[in-house]
């Protein structure tokens, strides 16, 4: 079958590779309809999250169907389109009973290398899928409605704003701001709007960014490559500042910056990844300020996959409006190079 491999030097590859096979009784086999190019796939070509091994498939974003299934798998696939979590839970342990699957004691994830389980991936025509009936979500009932497209980001980014969102216990009439409009935190910015605040505001040093938020997806944002955001935020807010942050970029620097952009006491969700052991933060300006430091973790997808797909269903989200280029998988390196050079805000495969 056709898959995108790592090749090795940072750099992806479309190959010939042998098609996956069912390796436990719980495991099921996808044939892929749609997949994506994430945020993650780079930090896993640039290093930032190592482990990727070369051969490897990469991909954690998909949407297919069903061929083969193990002998323990419940549910009914036959004939149902399956959205797939990147994060790969095993449903047994006392976190999945709590429904934690984030933070699962035997958590993977697929195509994301070798510390996460070395899964192969799902920028692939198949992929296998370890304990199917957690870790993949059939589109039936009230989601049969929706398109592959409309449902694709459920398992991954659309999950990680609502998750995001939920973790800020955002209250109605605040103000919240988002730092970073990448994919991550629009979907963080739209998921957050779901709350009634007075205000979301994205925030990014990226001109383009700010105009893509702002023209495509509907959000207010605000370019901070010439302004303080402090001060941004502060002439957005009347001097009030925001009572929120959410942190959608993976940088410490994001994170300083969402200290300046929060009142006093108020709160920051960190949703961007932090790869390495130690940061240095102003923690006595936290402490004197009161500002509430909560880290996200991994997403926890399957708790809140199916909120964000009712959410689409019910019309309140619209994700295709990230979509900005549609590539067949054989051209997947020229998706990639779109993707890294920031002309695409997210690329769909089709396999
Ligand atoms: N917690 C999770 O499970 C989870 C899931 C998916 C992604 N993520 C993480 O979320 C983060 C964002 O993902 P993405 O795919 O949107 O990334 P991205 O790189 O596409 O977007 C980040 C955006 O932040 C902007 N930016 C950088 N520094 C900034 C600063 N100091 N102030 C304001 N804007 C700044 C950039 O211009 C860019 O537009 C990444 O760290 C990603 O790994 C976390
Ligand atoms: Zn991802
Ligand atoms: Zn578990």
């Amino acid at each position: 079958m056709r898959a995108v491999v790592y090749a090795g030097d940072g750099t992806v590859r479309v190959d010939d590779v042998a098609e996956p096979t069912l390796q436990d009784d719980r495991d099921a086999i996808v044939a892929v309809r749609k997949t994506a190019i994430c945020g993650s796939d780079l930090h896993l070509l640039d290093g930032k999250t190592p482990g990727m091994r070369e051969g490897g498939v990469i991909g954690h974003e998909f949407i297919g169907k069903v061929t083969q299934m193990g002998d323990r798998v419940i549910k009914h696939y036959e004939d149902t389109r399956v959205l797939g979590s990147f994060l790969i839970a095993c449903g047994e342990c006392a976190h999945c009973a709590a429904r934690r699957f984030n933070f699962c004691t035997n958590r993977r994830a697929l195509g994301l290398g070798t510390l996460t389980g070395d899964l192969d991936g799902a920028q692939a025509e198949l992929v296998r899928v370890p304990n199917a009936d957690l870790n993949l979500r059939p589109l039936a009932g009230g989601l049969s409605g929706l398109s592959d497209e409309e449902a694709l980001f459920g398992g991954d980014i659309l999950a990680t704003g609502f998750y995001g969102a939920q973790l800020s216990d955002i209250k109605r009439d605040e103000t919240v701001v988002v730092v970073g409009a990448g994919p991550v935190g629009l979907f963080c910015a739209l998921a957050a709007r779901r709350y009634n605040p007075s205000q979301v505001i994205l925030l990014d040093q990226d001109p383009a960014r700010v105009a893509f938020a702002r023209d495509n997806m509907g959000l207010d944002a605000i370019d901070v490559s010439a302004i303080e955001p402090q001060a941004a935020v502060a002439d957005a807010t009347a001097g009030r500042m925001a009572d929120i942050a959410m942190e959608a970029v993976g940088h410490v620097d994001a994170i300083k910056s969402a200290m300046k952009c929060v009142r006093d006491g108020g709160r920051i969700t960190v949703v961007g990844v932090y790869g390495a052991e130690r940061y240095e933060l102003p923690v006595g300006v936290a402490w004197v300020r009161g500002i509430g430091l909560r880290f996200a973790g991994m997403a926890n997808v399957q708790a809140h996959w199916d909120d964000a797909l009712l959410s689409v269903a019910k019309g309140e989200v619209d994700p295709t409006a990230a979509i900005t280029h549609r590539l067949p998988l054989d051209d997947a390196v020229q998706g990639y190079e779109l993707f890294r050079a920031r002309e695409a805000m997210k690329v769909v495969l089709t396999p």
